[in-house]
């Protein structure tokens, strides 16, 4: 009983495991490399080719792969290009690059009038994290994202923002018009309406109001207008200014 079952057993070992061996034997291969924080996807065989990501059956003899350490992380030793080497197999070149990758303790200090990131508020923030500054109310920043944004490199903030907020420009607009006193009580005289272009004062390179022939600006318009024009009762005075009385 004992030597039937180790009869099946061992034709099941050679039948299952044989075809692998001798495949690895005859064309043995590199496993990919898989080191922390680091990418060694870019790879070129022997002949000078580069070789797909992941290759199906493993790396060839003589492939050369470059690491490069994850977004955020900088090489701290190690190699940046190993080979495979097949006799044993492994790969040359010492044991790899080593990344250092540490978060950064707080979010950016906001600059050039910059108000805050995205990342305002948060606490030991992942290496490789993108913070976009944004501009206080009334300011405007350079549209392009990545002119106003810094990454965390291994506990340091990079990328210096090249461009900051500059205020908009606020267009002026007219306050009420306010009438001065007619310069009759009846009879048909003038008063001078004046408005004055303060609410909002135009301001950071803002239009000064607009008059009202559309054509001219300035920060302050007066006209003259009719006023009190009902007829005088008989033996009133026609001309009284008003508040004279
Ligand atoms: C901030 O915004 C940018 C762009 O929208 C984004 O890529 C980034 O992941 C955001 N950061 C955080 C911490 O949410
Ligand atoms: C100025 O423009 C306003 C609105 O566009 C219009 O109602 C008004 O008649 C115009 N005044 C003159 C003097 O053209």
């Amino acid at each position: 009983m004992r030597t039937y079952i180790f009869y099946i057993l061992a034709i099941a070992i050679l039948f299952v495991a044989s075809p692998v061996e001798s495949r690895r034997k005859k064309n043995p291969k590199c496993d990919p490399l898989d080191l922390d924080n680091a990418d060694c996807t870019d790879c070129t065989a022997k002949d000078g080719t580069a070789v797909p990501v992941p290759p199906a059956k493993g790396y060839d003899k003589k492939t050369v792969c470059r690491c490069t350490c994850d977004f955020g992380c900088v090489r701290k030793q190690g190699a940046t290009e190993r080979e495979c080497d097949v006799r044993p197999m492994r790969w040359k070149g010492g044991r790899g690059i080593d990344c250092a990758c540490r978060p950064c303790a707080s979010p950016p200090t906001p600059p050039l009038n910059y108000y805050n990131s995205n990342c305002t508020g948060m606490t030991n923030i992942p290496f490789g994290t993108i913070c976009v500054f944004e501009c206080p109310a009334g300011y405007s920043g350079p549209t392009d994202e990545t002119v106003r944004r810094m990454y965390c490199e291994n506990s340091n903030w990079r990328w210096s923002v090249s461009t900051g907020c500059t205020a908009d420009p606020v267009h002026g607009g007219w306050s009420d018009w306010v009438d001065s006193a007619c310069s009759v009580t009846c009879g048909g005289g003038t008063l001078t309406r004046t408005r004055t272009c303060d609410n909002p004062a135009p301001a950071h390179m803002g239009d000064q109001c607009l008059f009202e022939d559309n054509a001219t600006r300035g920060l302050s318009e007066s006209k003259t207008v009719a006023c009190n024009e009902d007829a005088c009762p008989t033996g009133m005075p026609t001309i009284m200014p008003t508040g004279s009385s």
